[in-house]
Parts: structure tokens; sequence; C-alpha cells
């Protein structure tokens, strides 16, 4: 697959997932007051739906069809965007930027910010509790039970939340740098679970054995640290048009990144090694990888 041939399947692929999205949000108008505006705000600025194009492609490559995938798809993005907002609030990491945009807490003050990630991580089981509607013989109840689990403990304290919650001491007047067994957990946690959930989601819906849920999960897991520390170093060599969002954040907050452990340059080289170790587990796979192996690489080379 060529690099154009990969951007264009790249590109139709993001509008379906956004199309999926989009039929889940909110209906402002049925709602007083400002909250469903803020939780559709959020929603709406974009973001590279990176999480709901892993999770379609890990149904694909298990040979999953149908609809009954699309709440789930949308229930993971809905996530992301909810832990998004609440670490960019004052009390997390206090950025004023996200997705090209001012943060959900500086349009609509700070209350609504904090509600608008609580009604988007509420939002998400309601709308992937909808999967039942969709049951049929092709995918019996109990993957949506199976994939439902998954999608809870990946987001809960054994996952992006525990991930956060050491996080957020990771900063300010900390006397010593964080040791990397502390910050592994960090990145595995925060980051990699909900790369891990939607790689699992996918297969589990479509059908998969256990062993290759399990090699999702550590392709997920791989895959997530990758993204953490490409984002690390994104904070120092971007800037706030390239990245949508302030660059400098880890820096204002004094925090122990992977590029403040081992400099830029071996942090890259970290980079390429574990996403290539997520490369060649895939590669042990038998259905068609070529696409999500691209990804995985851009990914990792990624500028935004
Ligand atoms: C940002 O995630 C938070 C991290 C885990 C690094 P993304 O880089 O996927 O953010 P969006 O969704 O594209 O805005
Ligand atoms: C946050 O990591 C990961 C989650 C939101 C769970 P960062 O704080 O580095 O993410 P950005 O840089 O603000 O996107
Ligand atoms: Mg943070
Ligand atoms: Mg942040
Ligand atoms: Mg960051």
């Amino acid at each position: 697959m060529t690099d154009e041939v990969f951007s264009l399947q790249m590109q139709e692929k993001k509008e379906r997932v956004e199309a999926i999205i989009h039929n889940y949000l909110l209906e402002e108008d049925a709602f007083p007051g400002s909250l469903a505006s803020a939780v559709n705000y959020s929603m709406n600025a974009g973001g590279k739906r990176v999480r709901p194009i892993l999770m379609s492609e890990s149904y694909q490559i298990f040979g999953g069809k149908g609809a009954v995938i699309e709440p789930m798809i949308a229930a993971i993005e809905m996530i992301h965007t909810h832990s998004l907002i609440h670490d960019d609030l004052p009390a997390i990491d206090n950025d004023d930027y996200r997705r090209g945009r001012k943060t959900a807490h500086v349009v609509y003050g700070e209350a609504l910010g904090v509600l608008a990630g609580d009604a988007l991580l509420n939002l998400a089981y309601e709308t992937a509790l909808q999967a039942f509607a969709y049951e049929d013989l092709m995918c019996p109840p109990d993957r949506t039970v199976a994939a439902l689990r998954i999608l809870a403990e990946k987001t809960g304290i054994r996952g992006m939340l525990g991930g956060q919650g050491v996080d957020v001491e990771n900063e300010k007047n900390h006397i010593v740098s964080l040791d990397q067994k502390t910050l592994d957990y960090i990145y595995e946690n925060k980051t990699s679970a909900l790369i891990e959930a939607p790689l699992m989601i996918g297969a589990v819906m479509a059908g998969a054995d256990k062993g290759s849920v399990k090699l999702m999960e550590q392709v997920g897991h791989l895959t997530g640290l990758a993204f953490q520390i490409r984002d690390d170093i994104l904070d120092v060599t971007g800037t706030l048009e390239s990245i949508g969002k302030p660059a400098g954040s880890d820096t204002k907050n004094d925090k122990t990144t992977y590029v403040t452990l081992f400099g830029v340059e071996k942090a890259e080289a970290e980079v390429r090694r574990m996403t290539q170790e997520a490369v060649c587990l895939l590669d042990t796979l038998p259905g068609d990888t070529e696409f999500l192996t691209k990804m995985l690489l851009g990914m990792a080379s990624r500028g935004n």
C-alpha cells in the first residue's frame, strides 16, 4: 500500500467513524441550559479519532460485520473526550486549548467543564448499552457483555483513571524525578488502557478467541506507550498551531516524562522500538493487518 493510498483510506475511515459518532451525540434543543452544548462542543472539536478507527479495524481483521460495533465506536471516543476535558481543568493540567479550540472549561466555565466531562463518561455507557438493541445471531449478547467489561475496566482505577491519579502527583514541588517504573505505570494506565480497549473490544465483538484478544491487548499496550512518549516529544517540539493544544504544558507543570528522563533522541528510539514490537505481534495474525500496521507506524511518527 502506497503512502498516498494509505492517506486516502485513513481520511475515509475517519469520516466513517465521525458519522457514527455524530449519530450518538445529543440533541441540544432537548435539554435546558448549556450542558448538552458543552458536551457537543468538545465532541465536535475534531481530534484524530484514533481510538474509534482502531476499534473498527480490529473488528474487521477478525471478520466482524454489521452495525453492532457502532455504539462501542462512539462510546470509546466519548470516554477519551471525557478524559481530555478533565485533563485540561485548572485542577489538573490547567490548559486553555484543545483540538485547536479553547477548552470546554474556558468557554463554559469550570463547573460546566467538570459536569460535561462527567456527562460524557456516563453517556458513553448509555451509548455502549445500545449495542444490545443490535443483537443478532452474528453477535450474541455475551460478546457485548464482555466488551462492556473491558470498556469499564480499562477506563476506571485499573486503567485510565488509575494512571491519571498517579500522574497528578507527578508534578509541582516534587523533589526527585520519578523513576521509570512509576512513569511506566502512569503511561500504561493513563494512555495504553484506552488504546488496548478499542483493539480488544473490536476483537471480542467479532468473536475472536481469547489468545487473539490477549494479543490485541499487548499490541495496544506497546502502541499506547509509544503514543504517550510521542505526545511527550510533541510537547517539547510542537507548537500550539501544530498540535492544537499548548506546547510546553509538561514543562509548565514540572512533569517528569520520557523526554526529561532520557532526552528527545532516546525517547524517539523507544517509540520506534515499541512500535516495531507491536507490528511484529500483528504480523502473527492471519487476517489482513496491512492498514492497521501502517496506522501504528503513522501514529509513531505523527506531528500532532
Ligand atoms: C491525547 O490523545 C491524550 C493522550 C493520551 C496523549 P490524542 O492525541 O488521541 O488526542 P485527540 O483525540 O487527537 O485530540
Ligand atoms: C493525558 O496525558 C492522558 C489522558 C488525558 C488520559 P497528557 O496530559 O500528556 O495529554 P495531553 O498532552 O494534555 O493531550
Ligand atoms: Mg495530563
Ligand atoms: Mg494534559
Ligand atoms: Mg501531553
